[in-house]
């Protein structure tokens, strides 16, 4: 143990922000999985929720929406979310969407599933990379499809994509799924891997879907860059998105699904039919906000997770330096190797009986084959108050122990 606690993992006290004042009692509401899955004392840094309050100028829309009826929501004559959102992505190279090229879903997850459902057959291989968001393996096999994966490799400072493996898994593949920024690791796909994975997709003739629900939580300046900002590829590709990560609304399920081609998108949405269901009216008032004023609270609460995110780094630096770990360019999740730990093997269950921490862990992340492969990861999710954040770390590092199993 270090004796005098390093500045940089001080609480902010500057940031005088709702962000840093959360109380557990107040967060543990009946309503919350994230803090009620667990028994009362457990610091939840599970499930993709931030613990953050709702941004204001969203609190000051519903509660407008809701001195009105809420009937059905009138999608195709309200227009303002179609062009907010066309706006926004805009600016990440979606530019020219046609008519008919983007409709909404009542969530990301579903529009995995569609695309699934529509460009794939039962029994076929589907092309992803693992670790990755377990919705991704778990539509693959729900549906009756079988998981092509090429894990990451694990690179010094980033993880990488693997571009043999990934040659080798695409035999007999139709779809690629995307995951960008890739959850878990946080990895946005810059520039030259973009277009790698472009002429990947073209020289297999893949149909793409890209989840890109995290764009917006990102902490580099660089702009952010969709998989089918390059028209190259625009034909063979739909984009989902959603407000639910950036603005902490996953409670009010919406998100979109965007693509060059309307016979293509047409062909995913309706693969679903009916199953899938419409937005409500209250995800629609919602997102509109978002889009249109929640901005400055979108750069505050990014600002403070780049400082939760920096605390992070810095803590396994001093306390737990056999953690391997790579700092997350977007998202609040952190994907920890503890493979060296003696207790990996059952990470997780020991995290939450010795540290009293929910983390998820790391075999989720991958279908029954690889699962192995991920067993002593977790990932942890860090979007939660910075005194809280602080007192999950140290008591990770009091269980865990072992500033003495070397260096990383
Ligand atoms: C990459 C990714 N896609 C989709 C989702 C879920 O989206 P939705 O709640 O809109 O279905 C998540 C939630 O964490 C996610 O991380």
């Amino acid at each position: 143990m270090t004796d005098a606690p390093l500045p940089e993992l001080m609480p902010d006290a500057s940031v005088a922000d709702p962000h840093a004042h959360l109380d557990p009692a107040a967060l543990r509401h009946a309503d919350s999985l994230k803090w009620t899955l667990y028994p009362e004392g457990v610091i939840p840094l599970w499930v993709a929720d931030m613990d953050y309050p709702v941004a204001p100028p969203i609190l000051t829309a519903l509660q407008d929406r809701l001195t009105r009826g809420l009937g059905y929501h009138q999608l195709l004559g309200d227009t303002a979310l179609t062009e907010l959102l066309g706006q926004h992505l805009a600016t990440q190279g979606l530019t020219d969407v046609p008519e008919g090229g983007m409709v909404f879903l009542p969530g990301v997850v579903p529009g995995l599933y569609a695309a699934i459902h529509a460009l794939t057959q039962p029994g076929e291989p589907v092309l992803t990379m693992t670790p990755i968001y377990h919705p991704f393996h778990l539509g693959i096999t729900d549906l009756g499809r079988r998981v092509a994966a090429a894990p990451l490799l694990e690179g010094e400072t980033r993880w990488e994509i693997d571009w043999e493996g990934l040659e080798a898994a695409a035999q007999g593949t139709r779809l690629l799924m995307l995951c960008h920024p890739h959850n878990p690791t946080g990895r946005v796909w810059d520039a030259e891997e973009l277009r790698r994975l472009r002429d990947f997709a073209r020289s297999h003739d893949l149909y793409v879907v890209s989840d890109e629900l995290h764009a917006d939580l990102r902490f580099t300046d660089a702009p952010f860059e969709a998989f089918a900002a390059d028209p190259r590829v625009r034909d063979r590709t739909v984009t989902l998105t959603g407000p639910c990560k950036a603005y902490n609304t996953a409670g009010l399920g919406i998100g979109a699904m965007v693509g060059h081609d309307a016979d293509l998108v047409k062909r995913v949405r309706g693969a679903a039919g009916g199953l899938m269901g419409h937005p409500s009216a209250l995800s629609v008032t919602m997102w509109k906000a978002a889009l249109r004023d929640g901005g400055p609270w979108l750069e505050g609460t990014l600002k403070y997770l780049r400082g939760n995110r920096d605390v992070l780094a810095a803590f396994l630096l001093a306390r737990l330096p056999w953690v391997r770990f790579t700092t997350p360019e977007a998202t609040y999740l952190a994907w920890l190797d503890l493979r060296a730990h003696p207790r990996a093997e059952d990470i997780q269950k020991f995290l939450l009986e010795e540290a009293r921490i929910a983390v998820h862990d790391g075999p989720v992340f991958a279908h029954a084959e690889l699962k192995p492969e991920y067993q002593g990861f977790v990932r942890l999710n860090f979007a939660t108050s910075r005194p809280l954040l602080i007192e999950a770390l140290e008591r990770m590092a009091d269980a865990l122990g072992g500033e003495d199993m070397g260096q990383r």
